[in-house]
């Protein structure tokens, strides 16, 4: 039996993979390719191809017997959401549609789906819980609550069970060093600030010092990559053995500001890391910090890279080996 990773050539997408494939799990991998990387996958079988491509994903089904998926294969930028939400509902809700109906035809009844902290939007609460009210303030986060919903209805309707993991601020790299962050283009705090630690960028632009926070800048939950793909293989376990479909935050549960990881990276990486204040971004909450408790109780997860110190220094090792990203 294999498990279908979609995205699997993504960032969080291949750190599962790793995951999966060190537990000696079969893994067959779709990824059109377009932000995923071929260098990113270490293992298992494959697939180049787009989730709206039903021909395509109809014969993925057809060759491998497939007992459980695990969904990354989405759009994920914030502000591109709000220029073109119309990649982001055919992309994520119309590609995840896709994706039900290949499930449903080929009997596949358990999916791990990759969802978001932007489902609650601005928090009336820290730290947040499962049952806090989802209002996103962006289309990226409206298109996750979009899929996760329609997995439910094809729950009530097919008995598709799944566990919906809603990560806060994913970071960090895998242990080899062979796999790490590279988007394009890249938004992200850390490794943005990391680019100027290595000089290919003069300075990092903080968004906006006057949030009612300690320091005035945003503070969010960082957790390391692979504490993230662990999860996803105790969801697995959890569809496996028959457990209800539930829906689980994973964060750290400690927040950190904006100068604070700007500090911590200083340190980690010896550079003076320039920083300058620019206006707030549009859409940013002020702070978002995850309660994670169900996923610790109910499916026996916990970070093990909790240390914002560790989470940079294994980030720092990547982009340092790998200063120009993926070659493919
Ligand atoms: N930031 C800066 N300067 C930068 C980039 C980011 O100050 O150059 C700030 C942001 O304003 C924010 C914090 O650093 O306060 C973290 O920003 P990121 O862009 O790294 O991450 P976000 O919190 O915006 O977004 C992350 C994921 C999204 C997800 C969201 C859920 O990347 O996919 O968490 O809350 F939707």
């Amino acid at each position: 039996m294999a498990v279908l990773v979609t995205g699997g050539a993504g960032y969080i997408g291949s750190h599962a993979v790793a995951a999966l494939l060190e537990k000696g799990e079969e893994v067959v991998i779709v990824d059109n390719l377009y932000q995923g990387h071929r260098d990113a996958v270490l293992g298992g079988k494959l697939y180049e191809g787009d989730l709206r491509d039903a021909d395509f994903l109809g014969k993925v089904f057809q060759e491998n017997d497939i007992d459980g998926v695990i969904h990354f294969a989405a759009n994920s930028l914030v502000g591109e959401s709000m220029k073109d939400p119309g990649k982001y509902y055919h992309n994520n809700v119309y590609g995840t549609l896709c994706l039900l109906e290949q499930m449903q035809k080929a009997g596949v009844s358990r999916i791990v789906f990759s969802s978001t902290a932007a489902t609650y939007g601005e928090p009336e609460r820290v730290p947040i819980d499962e049952y806090d009210r989802t209002l996103p303030t962006n289309t990226y986060g409206e298109t996750k609550l979009a899929m996760e919903k329609m997995i439910r209805w094809f729950e009530v309707a097919h008995g598709i069970k799944f566990v919906s993991l809603r990560y806060f601020n994913a970071a960090g790299a895998h242990a080899s060093g062979r796999i790490g962050e590279d988007h394009q283009p890249e938004t992200h705090l850390v490794p943005l600030v990391l680019q100027v630690a290595l000089g290919q960028r003069e300075q990092i632009s903080v968004f906006g010092d006057d949030y009612a926070t300690e320091d005035g800048t945003c503070i969010r939950d960082y957790i390391h990559v692979s504490d993230l793909a662990d999860a996803h293989i105790l969801a697995l376990e959890r569809l496996r053995k028959g457990g209800e479909s539930a829906i689980y935050n994973l964060g750290s549960g400690n927040g950190y500001s904006v100068k604070q990881v700007i500090e911590v990276s200083r340190k980690v990486t010896g550079h003076s890391i320039s920083a300058k204040i620019e206006p707030r971004r549009a859409g940013d909450p002020a702070v978002l910090i995850a309660s994670s408790q169900r996923a610790r109780n109910e499916l026996g997860w916990s970070p093990k890279r909790e240390k914002l110190e560790d989470i940079v220094t294994s980030a720092w090792d990547w982009h340092r080996s790998h200063p120009n990203g993926y070659e493919k």
